[in-house]
């Protein structure tokens, strides 16, 4: 049976900086608070009118193509992990096909959701299809425009100025070498939490979840159910909303039992670990795994303090830069670990 082996990786940010100086602007918070909770300092937004979800993806794309040396016509699938997709339907994925110039109409294109976790449960898709035999290459990509979907006033701090865009790939290839590859993948879910990070409008729910409607802008409408209603918009109901300490407390338990898990499966220890990229959702969050495993600075990989928390890009931008930062060698025992909306979590454990 071949094993799953990442052959490139690529990543991509926009140029525009906004540093949490630019944000005191906009709403009532401070370079002091948002350094000391979060260990941000800045974070890249899309450029208007020239940048998307899709974009992005794409250059990430074509850095991790060019990096295993695979040609766009080569892949057999496409996946692409977004929580903020150019269009609600179609996704990302076939936009991405168009735009790397992928003619081939063999090729799959699926897009999948699962916010922070996106890369590992795409991680988890893709590995299965190649140790099947089924397919050799698959370009896995997450990319995220949050700026676009965020609330700039007061009432939205606790959220808005976590977020950045950018996006992340990786090119996963069918590999015979012994002991190289994909070793574990573990992933999980628990939805009674859904609604604790989570943006609800627009939607197609109707306010089915809610023993009030109203709460969540549902507004009676003569034809089917209210996609986006006035109520929505006047009140700031269509921007995402967390419940960060309940979010973190979950966070830093599942972080350490996930990466747990796949360490048992592959019958290795913590010690064995050569490189730690957790999910980039807060650099507080990180170090207390970090801590909790017992593991040193030289063994992990943190960059949210220059992009911000890019949800599903998070991993793949933080992994290609590693990569090319000379951090990560062939044999190198490395752990993705994600958490996040759903509640989602996962995490993977590859040789490089
Ligand atoms: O990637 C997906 C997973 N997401 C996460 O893992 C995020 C997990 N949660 C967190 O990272 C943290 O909960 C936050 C960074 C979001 C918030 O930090 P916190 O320490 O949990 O703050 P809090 O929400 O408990 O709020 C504490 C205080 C409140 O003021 P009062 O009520 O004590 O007066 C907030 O209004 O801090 C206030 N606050 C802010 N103040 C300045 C909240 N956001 C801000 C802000 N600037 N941006």
């Amino acid at each position: 049976m071949p094993a799953t082996c990442i052959k490139g990786t690529g990543y991509y940010v926009p140029e525009n900086i906004v540093t949490n100086a630019d944000l005191t602007r906009h709403m009532d918070t401070s370079d002091e608070w948002i350094r000391e909770r979060t260990g941000i300092e800045e974070r890249r937004y899309c450029t208007k009118h020239k940048e998307s979800t899709s974009i992005m993806g794409t250059k990430a794309a074509e850095m991790a193509l060019s990096n295993a040396g695979i040609r766009g016509d080569e892949l057999d699938l496409i996946i692409f992990a977004t929580l903020s997709p150019d269009y609600y339907f179609p996704g990302c994925g076939v936009l991405l096909q168009r735009q790397l110039g992928i003619t081939n109409t063999g090729i799959g294109a699926i897009d999948i959701r699962n916010q922070c976790s996106g890369f590992v449960y795409g991680l988890s898709i893709a590995d299965a299809y190649i140790r099947s035999g089924m397919y050799k290459n698959i370009l896995l990509v997450g990319a995220e425009t949050h700026s676009m979907g965020l609330d700039f006033s007061t009432e939205g701090r606790n959220v808005t100025v976590i977020f950045g865009d950018g996006a992340g790939a990786v090119v996963l290839s069918a590999t015979d070498e012994e002991n190289r590859g994909i070793l574990a993948t573990r992933i999980h879910a628990d939805g009674s939490h859904a609604e604790e990070l989570a943006m609800i409008n627009p939607g197609s729910h109707g306010g089915v979840h809610s023993e009030d409607p109203a709460a969540y802008g549902y507004e009676s409408s003569e034809y089917g159910k209210t996609f986006i209603s006035p109520k929505m918009l006047a009140e700031g109901m269509i921007y995402p909303n967390m419940n960060g300490q309940f979010v973190f407390k979950n966070a830093v338990a599942r972080f350490p039992e996930v990466i747990g898990e796949v360490l048992v499966a592959s019958g290795l220890k913590k010690e064995d670990i050569d490189l730690l990229v957790c999910h980039q959702a807060n650099l507080r969050i990180s170090q207390f795994v970090q801590k909790r495993m017992g593991l040193r600075d030289d063994q992990v990989w943190n960059n949210i303090q220059k992009y911000g928390n890019t949800t599903a890009a998070s991993i793949p931008i933080a992994l290609a830069e590693a990569v090319a930062g000379g951090k990560v060698n062939k044999g190198d025992l490395v752990c993705l670990a994600a958490f996040g909306s759903g509640f989602t979590w996962g995490a993977s454990l590859l040789r490089w």
